[in-house]
């Protein structure tokens, strides 16, 4: 049973507003059935961009939003990653249902401590995997779950982005390693995402890496060949790089089954450039939608209003989650076991 009526408007308080946390008000503000009670950020207001929400309530830290006598129901966590997991706990403390933008945590234990505290209080967790919705994901998932491809023999992920100083700025979260995490979890945990809802879990992890133009700007890696192999069969690379020069390549995921191969690509696994299966028609996919648009930076797909829809509509006990919090978390244990190797290298 929902503790939500058919009628109610579900309230959402989001914390960080910079460009994805603007992103997640605009997509409550724009739902027939969600109202957006508050902002949060640390920053000045009038830094923020934030007129578009008129005079919406805004507080300078999520202890004084919670501290508040103020009705709310979800928290949408929009902050640099390495504050996403202790402040989830804190929102699950006081009650409330959490929308956390990727990754939940950086470290499989604080994704674990987010999850004990949503079972504890009988909270929702929402985590914000948006690429899923991709019509060329959605194709995938079908013909992978039911066996349309056959069984697995190989996958391919690869991703090579330009990430380079026009992105990483003096001052900023993005390349430091406590607030950022690493290349796997800010730019291509979607597509590890992907991998993992498609095939599961991997084992037999190995891999070699390098830093080939982010010395200066980043704390960690920014290329690295992984392979592995699926615990369900069937084995799998993940090739990455931000050091791509000028705009971002690709990312593509390349399916060899028993019964057929495809290929889906563009900049973000938005276009499926083969596939030849065996007494297979492909059917006629809906367009993607465009990248989330970081200035010269296109980024993963834009599809959060789908986000805002499912945490509405699982709450209203219509559907489920999309992205549970242990998804959430077993894209971080991947991409932690990954940096294990990394460091074991010695790299
Ligand atoms: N799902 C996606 O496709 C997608 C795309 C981009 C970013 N993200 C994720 O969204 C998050 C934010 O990324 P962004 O690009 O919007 O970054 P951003 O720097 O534009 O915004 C982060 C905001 O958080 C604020 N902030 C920092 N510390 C805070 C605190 N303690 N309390 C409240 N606010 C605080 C900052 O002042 C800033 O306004 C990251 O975790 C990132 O990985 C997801």
């Amino acid at each position: 049973m929902s503790e939500f009526k058919e009628n109610d408007k579900i309230k959402f308080a989001v914390v960080g507003c910079g460009h994805i946390g603007k992103r997640h008000a605009t997509m409550i503000f724009n739902n027939n059935e969600s109202e957006l009670v508050a902002l949060c950020d640390v920053k000045p207001k009038e830094e923020l961009g934030l007129e578009p929400f008129g005079d919406t309530p805004f507080f300078s830290s999520i202890e004084e939003l919670l501290a508040r006598d103020l009705a709310f129901d979800v928290v949408n966590i929009c902050t640099p990653n390495g504050l996403h997991s202790d402040q989830a706990v804190l929102a699950l403390d006081a009650s409330k249902h959490l929308v956390v933008e990727k990754p939940i945590g950086l470290s499989k234990a604080k994704c674990e401590g987010v999850i004990y505290k949503a079972l504890r209080n009988h909270k929702q967790v929402f985590a914000v995997m948006q690429n899923r919705y991709s019509p060329p994901s959605v194709w995938l998932k079908d013909i992978v779950e039911n066996k349309i491809i056959g069984d697995t023999f190989m996958v391919q992920v690869n991703c090579y982005w330009n990430r380079d100083d026009r992105y990483y700025k003096k001052g900023g979260w993005k390349g430091v390693q406590n607030l950022d995490g690493g290349t796997l979890f800010t730019q291509f945990s979607h597509f590890i995402d992907i991998m993992y809802w498609l095939f599961g879990d991997v084992k037999n992890i190995k891999g070699k890496f390098g830093d080939f133009t982010h010395k200066d700007s980043t704390d960690f890696e920014d290329s690295g060949f992984v392979s592995f192999d699926f615990l369900d069969g069937g084995m799998g690379s993940l090739n990455y790089s931000t050091a791509v020069w000028g705009q971002n390549l690709e990312s593509s995921i390349t399916i060899i089954g028993s019964k057929g191969s495809v290929k889906v690509g563009g900049q973000y696994m938005n276009e499926v450039e083969y596939c030849h299966i065996d007494g297979y028609e492909m059917p006629e996919l809906a367009e993607s939608n465009p990248p989330n648009d970081y200035g010269q930076y296109k980024g993963s797909a834009a599809n959060h209003h789908y986000i805002i829809e499912n945490v509405v509509d699982t709450l209203k006990g219509r559907t489920r989650a999309t992205t549970n919090a242990l998804e959430g978390l077993k894209v971080v244990d991947i991409i932690e076991r990954i940096y294990a190797v990394r460091d074991e290298e010695g790299y």
